[in-house]
């Protein structure tokens, strides 16, 4: 009958983890009684209002009232017992999600202007996209390369914030084979609401296949990947200027871009790799110099992807 009930208030999303019937047990019942506090004290509110109106012109002023002892303490004690439940309820949960088993499984997570990037227990990496075995806990250990991040999972019911500096981190136990939304939720500039990154539950097996994979791609499609996951957000493919200028047509023969300060640059690898790399070094005219530096973030063999892959546009 409670949890018939508890299910009015429920607007949660998809359940995705172990968290999230728990998590969504307790913020129904808070929703619950939040809506019913606020109908039952607006209800009575009004009824008063209406009740001690001033029923005519001559109506002496009311006789002079202090005060209820019982009533104060009634409504004192049944709201403390009731925020005791809902700390209670929340706490067990909270006590839960902050101490992660030991065999956890552990993945290191990367926040930066504007994307994630990841690294499974063997040294592989993937960028945009996390894949973890489904029905296993998972804990991620979670830094920043600039401004803090939030790290969310909305399927997971999990949520956590990523420093520059320091490691945070957070777990869940997946309970289905499927796709969700990771999100940033912590403003963190222009780029913000298209940090999204996707978060894939997969079988056992093809998670084993998908670390394991050395099978390289052909460049130009590692490049693509990496595009999709760090670029996109600030360079389109199709001649509009966003935040950076497009990449169309990059490596055209010939094609000069002008700086900022009149000098014209030839596109060629080495000012890719620089303009990547370390990216404040020339900017390109009528852009500001927002993009980060990706020092430390491609080793070799990802630029040269990058760069297969431009050449392609
Ligand atoms: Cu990163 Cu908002």
């Amino acid at each position: 009958m409670l949890n018939w009930f508890l299910e009015l208030f429920d607007f949660m999303p998809e359940e995705g983890s172990t968290w999230a019937a728990e998590v969504d047990w307790v913020n129904n019942l808070i929703s619950a009684i939040s809506v019913i506090c606020i109908v039952g004290i607006t209800a009575v509110m009004l009824y008063f209002a209406w009740k001690y109106r001033r029923k005519s012109d001559d109506q002496q002023a009311t006789s002079y009232v202090t005060h209820n002892a019982t009533i104060e303490t009634v409504w004192t004690v049944i709201p403390t017992i009731i925020c005791i439940f809902m700390f209670v309820f929340g706490y067990k949960l909270y006590h839960e999600m902050r101490n992660p088993p030991a065999g956890a499984m552990e993945v290191n997570v990367q926040g930066f202007k504007w994307g994630w990037n990841f690294q499974y227990p063997n040294g592989k990496k993937s960028s945009g996209e996390l894949v973890v075995p489904v029905g296993e806990p998972v804990k991620l250990i979670m830094t920043s390369s600039d401004v803090i991040h939030s790290f969310f999972v909305p399927a997971m019911r999990v949520k956590e914030d990523v420093y520059n500096g320091n490691y945070s981190y957070l777990w869940f136990t997946p309970i289905r084979i499927g796709e969700s939304r990771i999100f940033c939720t912590e403003y963190c500039g222009t780029g913000h609401s298209e940090m999204i990154g996707k978060l894939k539950v997969v079988s056992r097996s093809e998670y084993n296949d998908y670390i394991n994979d050395k099978a390289d791609l052909p460049p130009a499609e590692i490049g693509q990947k990496l595009f999709e996951a760090n670029c996109q957000t600030c360079h389109t493919l199709d001649g509009t200027p966003k935040i950076g200028p497009s990449m169309q047509a990059l490596f055209s023969s010939g094609k000069k871009h002008e700086m900022e300060g009149g000098e014209e640059v030839e596109v060629d690898e080495n000012y890719v790799r620089e303009s990547i790399l370390n990216s404040k070094a020339k900017i390109v005219k009528g852009y500001q110099p927002l993009m980060p530096a990706f020092e430390g973030q491609f080793d070799d063999k990802q630029i040269e992807s990058l760069i297969a892959y431009l050449k392609t546009l």
